[in-house]
């Protein structure tokens, strides 16, 4: 058994109560290599601000649980080496899909997990929700837990709306689970294809696929019944047409991709959403300058030299994100 606090981590109760409080909303950034832990930590220091490192399934399958709990060891350490006398950083399981999966997280130094029971039926989510809380909040680890489905691209719109949230569960499911953060379901979904271009108006003058908005009505009535609870949003890339462009001028081809605009965020940042989960845009950022760098320099070969540019363009990023949009630097 390792504890976080062994680690130097912190899990998210304190963090979430000062970021409803103070109107902003912590950054929770996937992760599963080097490069994107360095430029996470680089951003969160840089920016002043605390952060959260969240880990899927999959990505711990691919890097290893315990090299990934040695990464996290050494993001504290990095951080307090970059000039960061106290770092609040929160190692996050994403998704977590069953009970024995959140306590080996939970064992091996994770501070904060979340269980998504947000595909089985209400009381089978409550119950393992609940189980998972009785044994995490034994080691105080925090809980996330999921309530509606997050809409996929192939939903119709009618489809996504019937997987909403809705809101006069919400007292109910957090009463009983006992979670200490829910994911809600108000318009977001994961990955670089968030819409159809049939689900999207155009713009005029651009072209660009301009997205449907959030239920921003949906969340305001969340907030009603559960005052002051801290909210998370998944699925909340950005899809920056940019990195977009860079990637399809360079050999890539991602048509019609696109993400939640940074105005919705920004204001879903100043509510009870605490908690925002961007992955998308950091494979974007990264896809981008390893692209553009193999098309110009056709000779090189030394990761390092393809490497750099990409961690540099996902630490540009991270820092966007925390100053632009969710708000939480200088906050440490
Ligand atoms: O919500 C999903 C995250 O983007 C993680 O994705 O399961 O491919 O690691 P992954
Ligand atoms: P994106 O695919 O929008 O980055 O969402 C990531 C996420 O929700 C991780 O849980
Ligand atoms: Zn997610």
């Amino acid at each position: 058994m390792t504890s976080y606090k062994e680690l130097g981590l912190v899990n998210t109760r304190e963090m979430f109560k000062k970021a409803v409080a103070g109107g902003y909303a912590i950054p929770a950034f996937n992760f599963n290599t080097l490069e994107q832990m360095q430029a996470i930590v680089q951003a969160a220091v840089e920016t002043k601000s605390p952060v959260i490192m969240q880990v899927s399934k999959g990505a711990r399958n691919y890097a290893n649980g315990t090299i990934l709990r040695y990464m996290a060891q050494g993001a504290v350490e990095y951080a307090k080496e970059l000039g960061c006398e106290n770092p609040q950083i929160v190692l996050h399981l994403d998704h977590g899909d069953s009970f024995e999966l959140c306590k080996d997280c939970i064992d091996n130094g994770f501070s904060s997990v979340m269980f998504d029971g947000s595909a089985l039926p209400y009381e089978e989510n409550i119950r393992i929700t609940k189980q998972v809380v009785e044994y995490a909040h034994a080691h105080d680890v925090t809980v996330e837990a999921e309530l509606g489905v997050l809409a996929g691209v192939e939903d119709e719109v009618q489809a996504e709306e019937s997987h909403y949230t809705k809101p006069e569960e919400v007292i109910d499911f957090a009463t009983r689970s006992g979670c200490d953060s829910l994911a809600i379901s108000i318009g977001t979904s994961h990955g670089a294809y968030k819409f159809t271009p049939e689900q999207c108006t155009r713009d005029p003058k651009t072209g660009r696929l301009v997205p449907p908005p959030l239920a921003f009505d949906i969340l305001h009535e969340i907030e009603k019944k559960l005052p002051g609870f801290p909210i998370v949003l998944h699925g909340s890339s950005s899809v920056p047409q940019e990195e977009v462009d860079t990637i399809n001028a360079h050999g890539g081809k991602l048509p019609d991709a696109v993400g939640i605009p940074e105005e919705q965020l920004r204001e879903a940042s100043k509510s009870a959403v605490c908690k925002i989960n961007i992955d998308s845009d950091s494979r974007l950022a990264m896809t981008a300058a390893i692209r553009k760098h193999f098309d110009e320099k056709p000779g090189d070969f030394d990761p390092r030299q393809y490497l750099k540019p990409a961690r540099e363009n996902m630490k540009k990023m991270y820092i966007h994100k925390i100053v632009e949009v969710l708000g939480s630097n200088d906050k440490l």
